[in-house]
């Protein structure tokens, strides 16, 4: 999380924010009103106030002041082809005019989840729903329903949405304690376990009969913020193959931007389900849990009738909503026709190294890393000897890979006096339409924002 007391006007690097910015002070203040915190989203917290947005185009958005940005919030990871990309408009358009929603079966339903099972190893079978997190509840019923078991495995510091069920362990409660507003026996039903201790892990899943399901996001937590190693992943998948439990992997980011077939194509490990959403609904709102056809029985009215069972209940008013559906479709179409995912993370890979040149060029203890078409900024919280041309992110602790320097607010509204949106975390989102230019653009800003943190003061103990 930003620093909660970053509200001081002693700092140029704040005083020119607040300048900047007075149409999102504005939009922030009358927000307050009617929104708690003035927010929509958790993660939109930032002090002084966030910058509100009028429009987007490609790798560039522009706010309520006027000022243009390369963005790298990517929609939250939904937009691998960027801002209004033509083929996603030109479906989304067209079918805004044949109608939005009809309460009824239309042909995009099928069509949508051909071209996901066609395109990622472990779809035979597909059940939309409106959002990533609804993947991944639907996820845990169902394969509660196939094992009749009833634990989950989460692992520390990886996300799945926001549902009681895993909202422990993400960025706190990691002893698996129910957060506020979460009954602690629905949060007892969930086995928390760490990527880096494999042996622990291994122990759990060989030695309990009560777990039905192990979740994770197959490239580390947060996007890879929490790297885990792919040989940890590969004995995840020989286990619970042996001990009869689904191994879901959560590529509600990963998926359809690490590669056209996601990340288990990348890895080659394929898991028993799949939950996606984001790119898999063009960037539109949608999410979709898939997985081996016979899990998809329990789903199905005639399937649980001629078996003699209960048939798990979902609904969704907004499921394969026509709109998305159309969108999602085009947006498929793109990824698996052309090369915007190796587009995506040759740009990354570039401007990780730029990133990892200020660094090193400014002497500064903290280091650049990442995967794929995103980068991850690692502020070195507990300074320790860091060396940007040779970080390891496996070497660190998974929880002091998620905690940051105090003067990541700042870097983050540096940044932004410089034209680049990057994520709070710090870090951010590639997509396939970004420029040499975005990257020049970004590495200046970049080392600009270095230096005037240096002149702050607030590197001193990481220079
Ligand atoms: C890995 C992962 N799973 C699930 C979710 C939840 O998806 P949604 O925000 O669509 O509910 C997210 C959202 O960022 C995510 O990153």
């Amino acid at each position: 999380m930003p620093d909660t007391s970053l509200t001081e006007t002693n700092s140029p690097i704040v005083a020119t924010f607040r300048e900047r910015t007075p149409a999102s002070a504005a939009l922030y203040e009358r927000a307050q009103a009617v929104l708690p915190g003035g927010l929509a989203h958790d993660t939109r917290f930032m002090k002084p106030w966030p910058i509100y947005i009028d429009r987007a185009q490609g790798s560039k958005k522009w706010d309520a002041d006027g000022h243009e940005y390369v963005d790298y919030m990517g929609g939250h990871g939904a937009l691998l082809l960027g801002h209004g990309h033509p083929a996603v408009l030109e479906a989304a358009h067209a079918q805004l005019d044949l109608g939005t929603h009809y309460g009824s079966c239309h042909p995009l339903e099928a069509e949508w989840a051909e071209i996901v099972c066609a395109m990622v190893p472990s779809a035979e079978k597909v059940r939309f729903t409106a959002s990533g997190t609804e993947a991944t509840l639907l996820g845990i019923r169902l394969a509660r329903a196939i094992t009749g078991k009833a634990k989950v495995v989460h692992f520390s510091t990886h996300f799945h949405g926001w549902h009681d069920h895993m909202a422990a362990g993400y960025m706190d409660h990691f002893d698996g304690s129910a957060p506020r507003g979460v009954q602690p026996e629905v949060a007892a039903d969930v086995l928390p376990a760490r990527t880096d201790r494999p042996d622990e892990v291994r122990a759990l899943l060989e030695e309990r009969d009560d777990i039905a399901a192990v979740f994770l996001e197959p490239t580390g937590a947060s996007w890879g913020r929490v790297p885990v190693d792919p040989a940890f992943v590969a004995m995840l998948r020989e286990v619970t193959a042996a001990r009869g439990i689904l191994l879901i992997f959560d590529e509600v980011i990963s998926g359809f931007r690490v590669a056209p077939g996601c990340a288990q194509t990348e890895l080659g490990i394929i898991p028993d389900m799949t939950t996606l959403a984001k790119i898999a609904a063009g960037g539109l709102p949608g999410g979709l849990l898939a997985g081996k056809a016979e899990y998809f029985d329990l789903l199905d009215f005639d399937a649980m009738a001629a078996a003699g069972a209960e048939k798990v209940l979902h609904f969704g008013t907004f499921n394969a909503n026509p709109l998305s559906a159309a969108a999602g479709i085009a947006a498929l179409k793109v990824i698996r026709d052309t090369d915007v995912c190796a587009r995506a993370n040759a740009y990354a890979e570039r401007l990780r190294a730029g990133m990892t040149d200020v660094l090193a060029e400014e002497g500064v203890a903290w280091a650049l890393y990442g995967e794929y078409s995103g980068f991850h900024l690692f502020t070195n919280p507990k300074r320790r000897d860091c060396d940007p041309r040779a970080f390891d992110p496996l070497s660190v602790d998974i929880f002091e890979l998620k905690e940051n320097a105090p003067s990541v607010g700042k870097l983050r509204l540096g940044m932004l006096n410089h034209g680049v949106d990057m994520n709070g975390w710090p870090g951010g989102l590639i997509s396939a339409v970004h420029t040499d230019t975005d990257l020049d653009q970004t590495v200046n800003a970049f080392r600009t924002t270095i230096r005037d943190l240096k002149d702050e003061g607030d590197l001193a103990d990481w220079t």
